[in-house]
């Protein structure tokens, strides 16, 4: 696949997405969307990507928002369309990947790449990062997520602050609030993630998918999460992988999953 936006690597079950606009500091336009869900999509078939993880060219910015040149003249519908039409080919789609992803973000992560980082399954930033939905001092509010990610993940207090104010926070902010769950100094960033990675790759990733759909349920209205985990922690049990981990177990060895 060709990609004029993003750039896509993957070694030793990894595969890496790197958001490539550094001149202006990774803003999302609409072909970067596309791109990613189609980068994303690749990374998701292959059995031989078990984990994936995004992250921002530079040392500046992991995405510093949506591109504002891009909408700023759009009208209500343009602009419905606009934010529809992200969260289905991107902020949904990531966030219900079966395969891990894991945002790395390496600087400003500002409106809608808080908002990607967000969607991502969990986020590990570097200690120069910024985060902040700026959207109301634009006029408008987060459309990609933020309004509902935001308090899920720090509490409605401080989503309502941050969103209000417009401000950014700082990384060990970020990590007090919970919104990232390791600080590390920026040249660390991509190996001590890629270090998470490899634990998460020891496990089936059949149940891996299962856990994420199970989590997310929790979160959307009117479903009942709970049931959810209960069907998805029964069709673990028809599948190769709970085998091989139980006998595995029981066998004193360490497992050899197939995804399956
Ligand atoms: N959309 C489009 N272009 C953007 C952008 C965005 N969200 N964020 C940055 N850029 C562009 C700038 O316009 C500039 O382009 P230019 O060199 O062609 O003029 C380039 O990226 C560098 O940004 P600049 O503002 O010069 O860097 P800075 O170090 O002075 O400031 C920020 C960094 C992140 C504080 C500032 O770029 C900013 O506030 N960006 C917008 C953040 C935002 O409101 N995001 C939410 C959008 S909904």
């Amino acid at each position: 696949m060709n990609f004029e936006n993003i750039l896509i690597t993957s070694e030793n079950g990894i595969g890496q997405i790197t958001i490539n606009r550094p001149s202006k500091l990774n803003a999302l336009n609409v072909a970067t969307i596309q791109e990613l869900h189609d980068g994303l999509e690749n990374l998701d078939a292959n059995p031989e990507i078990r984990v994936i993880i995004i992250t921002g060219e530079g040392e500046k910015a992991f995405v510093a928002g949506a591109d504002i040149s891009e909408f700023a003249n759009f009208s209500i519908e343009e602009g419905a369309h606009l934010a529809a039409k992200g969260q289905e080919l991107l902020f949904d789609f990531v966030e219900k990947l079966k395969t891990p992803v894991i945002a790395a973000v390496n600087g400003f992560a500002l409106g809608g790449g808080l908002e990607l980082a967000m969607a991502c399954h969990f986020r590990v930033a570097s200690d120069n990062a910024k985060m902040g939905l700026p959207e109301v001092s634009l006029g408008v509010i987060p459309g990609y997520g933020g309004t509902q990610r935001l308090p899920q993940l720090v509490g409605k207090g401080r989503a309502m602050e941050m969103i209000m104010t417009a401000g950014m926070i700082d990384a060990e902010t970020a990590k007090s609030y919970g919104l990232v769950n390791h600080v590390v100094p920026q040249n660390e960033l991509l190996e001590f993630t890629k270090g998470i990675a490899n634990k998460i790759m020891r496990n089936s990733p059949v149940a891996i998918g299962k856990a994420i759909n199970a989590i997310n349920a929790n979160f959307k209205d009117g479903v009942d999460g709970y049931q959810t985990e209960i069907r998805n922690f029964g069709k673990c049990f028809g599948t190769e992988d709970f085998k091989e981990g139980t006998t595995a177990f029981l066998e004193k060895r360490k497992a050899d999953f197939k995804g399956n």
